[in-house]
């Protein structure tokens, strides 16, 4: 019997996945086989759709998928209701975390026909958070839901939802490509619980519970709320240096630079990063960008002085590029989760062709 921890399971293989491929060590991602970068200039419903079913649709499926998803991102007067009643203040994860079990997964149109059937309900759950954050976004800063008008895509609901207008072709086709990039990624901290959940036959919902508080985390999903929180905590590019260089002294993590696998790049920050930049110049956020530059760059070269090197990962710039589509800060995680979503479900599904009980041992060191 071994005495050995590994608290943190570093290295270690709990199971085989098809989703998702992470090369940390040259710094590539692929979804069932096709590399990140061809990906994210596809549709959001055609890699929904590849994630989730193993499926390349055409252009006019991916078309009637995207307008599926976004006739049944639409809640119902109970789910409504019971936002109604949850307290202004609560995180935007908090109140997913609290809907996912009791939303209701009637699928309102059939899932169209070149999709199994058997997924219908589970994109209907998938579907229902974007509208839970909307609708929840919209109670804390308008008051009141907005009303859209008919004939929006699954991604440009929330855009319009978020600025009261109609989103521009760019934003819209700006917002699908980063929930592309962050639909997936293996065995996160999010995706194993989610896992841990279904391993106990419990519901795709309760499933999904789980990798919602999985994701809520600073270490993971919140850091892109926290980088920008940093950088304007920091103000200007030109105070980055002095604040990293105390900040690593006192050991403070840096939010939004390392990642466990991607130890030389993060092919989804390498995407990001131009995006932000493009996004942010001339706006009221470029200053913001700015800064983010500057802590990348002091970061790096504060580990280069010690012979190691750190770089972005997918959060880091990724707030950037929301704030320029008019998504603020609290709900940045919430949108993470309403692509990620997609493929927790791909690894619900995934894990029940094989299940096993994920039951690990402790060393006891009681009395
Ligand atoms: N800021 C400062 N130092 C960092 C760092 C960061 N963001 N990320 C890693 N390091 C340092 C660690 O302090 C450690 O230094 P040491 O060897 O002197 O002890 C070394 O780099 C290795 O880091 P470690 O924390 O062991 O790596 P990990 O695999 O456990 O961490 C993260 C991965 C993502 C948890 C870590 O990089 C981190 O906390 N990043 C900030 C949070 C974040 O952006 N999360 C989103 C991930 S997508």
């Amino acid at each position: 019997m071994t005495t050995e921890i590994n608290i943190g399971l570093e290295g270690v293989l709990v199971g085989a996945t098809a989703i998702s491929n992470v090369e940390g060590d040259i710094g590539r991602l692929s979804y069932r086989g096709q590399d990140i970068h061809a990906l994210s200039q596809q549709s959001l419903a055609a890699v929904i759709a590849l994630v989730l079913a193993d499926k390349q649709l055409t252009e006019d499926e991916a078309k009637a998928f995207d307008a599926w998803l976004a006739a049944e991102s639409e809640l119902g007067a109970v789910e409504l209701r019971v936002l109604e009643q949850l307290g202004r203040g609560l995180h935007p994860m908090a109140v997913l975390q609290a809907l996912a079990p009791i939303t209701d997964t009637q699928a309102r149109n059939p899932l169209p026909a070149f999709l199994p059937k058997e997924l219908e309900k589970a994109l209907v759950l998938a579907a229902k958070q974007s509208a839970i954050v909307r609708a929840w976004h919209n109670l804390c800063q308008f008051g009141s839901l907005v009303e859209l008008p008919a004939g929006l895509g699954f991604a440009e609901k929330l855009l319009y939802a978020f600025n009261r207008a109609q989103p521009s072709a760019h934003a819209v086709r700006a917002l699908e490509t980063v929930q592309i990039l962050q639909m997936d990624h293996s065995f996160n901290a999010g995706t194993f619980a989610g896992r841990v959940v279904a391993s106990t036959k419990a519901s795709l919902a309760a499933s999904i519970g789980g990798s919602l508080g999985a994701l809520s985390g600073p270490l993971h999903g919140g850091a892109d709320e926290a980088a920008v929180m940093m950088a304007r905590e920091i103000g200007s590019a030109d105070q980055a240096a002095a604040w990293v260089s105390t900040a690593l002294a006192n050991k403070v993590k840096i939010m939004g630079m390392g990642h466990r696998e991607y130890r030389r790049l993060d092919p989804r920050a390498a995407i990001l990063k131009p995006m932000a930049r493009q996004f942010c110049e001339g706006t009221q956020y470029q200053g913001l960008m700015d800064t983010l530059v500057a802590v990348e760059e002091a970061c790096q070269d504060e580990f280069g002085k010690k012979g190691k090197e750190i770089h972005a990962n997918l959060e880091f710039y990724k707030g950037a590029v929301y704030l320029a589509l008019g998504i603020s800060e609290p709900y940045f995680t919430s949108l993470f989760a309403c692509a990620r979503v997609f493929g927790w479900t791909a690894h619900f599904f995934e894990f029940n062709q094989d299940p096993r009980l994920i039951r690990p041992r402790a060393l006891y060191i009681g009395k």
